[in-house]
């Protein structure tokens, strides 16, 4: 879970400054832009809060999860998916495509570090992002200083737990979908899903199959349409029909086409919004539900269809109608939540829900730097077509200023506001470590009081294979290791360590 209050130990802080974008997120998006930049030899820091890449799809869904739309449309950029791949990959094949695509890109991430808080810096003009790392009992802090920043932490990063009155009597178990894996241990068991979106049909579903007793939570009005009408993905006929008609129509047809297929859904306690499933998904972000079978088992009344929740008891729950529900279980299939507002601060770009402000397409950029990838609503296809607008801009912008023939030296601040520092580079690059009443000091104060260390960025690019050496005040020169260099990351643990 995200967690802001995190106590750190600062004697173990670090400094690291990126030569390069900082991407936060290695899920799907964030790969995706990083082999953008990867192809154009940009270097950057991908920062994952996980200990693996695509944690989404690798911890927190169900066991029988496949992609829903035909894998055309999930492929991210420059690498198609295997063409013995089905046309809706299990979650399986899709994790194994992600872990090519990583190795096949070269990407890194730092994993184990969940970012909690970014934010620019206007005196230095960088994005400082600071760290903890979610791993050991001493949560260690970094902080990455970079000149554009990538938030690629996805729509879904924090499960939504809403407040139900009496939800902590319950006495049984109650999980968030997210770390639902499978029916099995639920066999024979009364469990009260609640939602009906995607999440909440398919482990309906699942339940189902497993033999235990699901009841479904519909509190208001859904869309479900079939995944295929007549042997084509509804998602692919919706997208060549919007080439030719408006939205509308479109919207009107496939109503149409999906009331032959699973008729009326009303009678079974489902009612339809009354703006079409493209019209809200665009309008509200609310996606349609793409049937795999559940209603079939609605149907034959294997899973029940029930209104709103009162409230619950110690072992039951209490619905809107009046009814009472014996359940054994809860599954709160009730979505998930952007956590971009808890630890970016900047609210020019982005909105208190955590998206962009500027709907899709033109959602992707922000100023001074600052990107969004993955925030379209429109899944795999809408965080491929970001990474692609991304690269492209991050790429003209680096060229641009690799061309300038002068470069523009980079303030950089650093953690101890008593002492300046400054190092050159001679071949080998230096850190002279003045104290802070000598002579000659080369010290730049700001607005705030601190103090800045001046940086060449392209001198650093240039020499990342030199050796680092410390040079203090007793002319002492010690090599200190330089992790993470040939990514593009100045490793400023040791010096930072030196001074604290
Ligand atoms: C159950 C389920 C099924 C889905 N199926 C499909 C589908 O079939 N087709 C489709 O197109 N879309 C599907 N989606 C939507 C899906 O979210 C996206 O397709 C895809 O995962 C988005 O990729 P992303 O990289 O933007 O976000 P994510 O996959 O969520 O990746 C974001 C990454 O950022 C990391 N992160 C978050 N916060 C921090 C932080 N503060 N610091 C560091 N790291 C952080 C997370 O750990 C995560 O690894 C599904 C979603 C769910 C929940
Ligand atoms: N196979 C797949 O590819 C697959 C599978 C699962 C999910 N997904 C994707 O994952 C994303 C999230 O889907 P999701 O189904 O988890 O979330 P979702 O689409 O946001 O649906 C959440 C559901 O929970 C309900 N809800 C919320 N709070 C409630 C409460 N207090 N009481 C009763 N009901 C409540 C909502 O009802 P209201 O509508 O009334 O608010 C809605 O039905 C979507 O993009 C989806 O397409 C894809």
């Amino acid at each position: 879970m995200f967690n802001l209050s995190c106590q750190t130990d600062l004697s173990s802080r670090r400094c690291v400054w990126v030569n390069g974008p900082v991407i936060v997120g290695a899920g799907p998006s964030g790969l995706a832009v990083s082999a953008c930049l990867k192809e154009q030899c940009i270097p950057y820091v991908v920062i994952e809060r996980a200990d693996c890449i695509a944690s989404l799809w690798q911890k927190c869904t169900y066991d029988r999860l496949k992609l829903h739309l035909p894998k055309k449309f999930c492929q991210l950029p420059k690498l198609p998916f295997p063409e013995d791949y089905p046309e809706y990959p299990t979650k399986k094949q899709f994790i194994a495509y992600l872990e090519n695509y990583a190795q096949k890109f070269d990407i890194n991430p730092q994993f184990n570090e969940s970012v909690q808080s970014a934010k620019y810096d206007e005196a230095c003009q960088l994005w400082r992002v600071v760290t903890v790392s979610t791993i050991g009992s001493n949560p260690s802090e970094t902080e990455y200083i970079c000149q554009m920043l990538v938030v690629a932490t996805g729509e879904n990063a924090e499960g939504i737990v809403p407040e139900i009155d009496g939800l902590q009597e319950f006495s049984g178990e109650v999980i968030h979908a997210k770390d639902y894996k499978s029916g099995e241990k639920y066999t024979g068991k009364k469990v009260l899903v609640v939602g009906c979106g995607n999440s909440g049909m398919e482990l309906s579903l699942d339940l189902s199959n497993h033999n235990a007793n699901p009841s479904m939570v519909v509190r208001s009005s859904v869309h479900i349409l079939p995944r295929e009408i007549m042997g084509k993905s509804t998602f692919d006929l919706a997208m060549m029909l919007l080439q030719w008609l408006p939205l509308w129509l479109v919207d009107k047809l496939l109503l149409i086409l999906t009331w032959f297929i699973l008729g009326n859904t009303q009678k079974y306690g489902i009612n339809r919004p009354s703006l079409g499933p493209l019209q809200l998904k665009n309008q509200h972000g609310k996606t349609p539900v793409l049937d795999i079978g559940a209603l079939e088992k609605i149907r034959s009344g294997d899973i029940a269809v029930v209104p709103g929740i009162k409230r619950f008891n110690s072992n039951s729950v209490e619905l809107v109608n009046g009814e009472t529900l014996d359940i054994d279980s809860v599954v709160l299939a009730t979505g998930y939540r952007s956590n971009v507002p808890y630890w970016l601060q900047e609210t020019e770009f982005f909105a208190k829900n955590g998206f962009p402000k500027t709907p899709f397409p033109n959602g992707w950029k922000g100023k001074r730097g600052l990107y969004a990838s993955g925030f379209t609503r429109r899944g795999l296809a809408g965080a491929s077509a970001d990474a692609i607008k991304i690269g492209q801009d991050i790429g003209k912008v680096w060229k641009e200023e690799l061309n300038q023939k002068k470069k523009k030296p980079f303030l950089f601040p650093i953690p101890r506001p008593d002492i300046a520092l400054r190092f050159r580079f001679f071949g080998r690059i230096k850190f002279s470590l003045p104290t802070s009443t000598k002579a000659g000091l080369n010290r730049s104060t700001r607005p705030g009081g601190n103090n800045y260390l001046i940086v060449d960025m392209f001198s650093v690019a240039e020499k990342r294979s030199l050796p680092l050496a410390f040079k203090n005040d007793e002319d002492e020169v010690r090599e200190a290791a330089v992790n993470n260099f040939e990514d593009g990351a100045c490793e400023l643990r040791h010096m930072a360590a030196h001074l604290i």
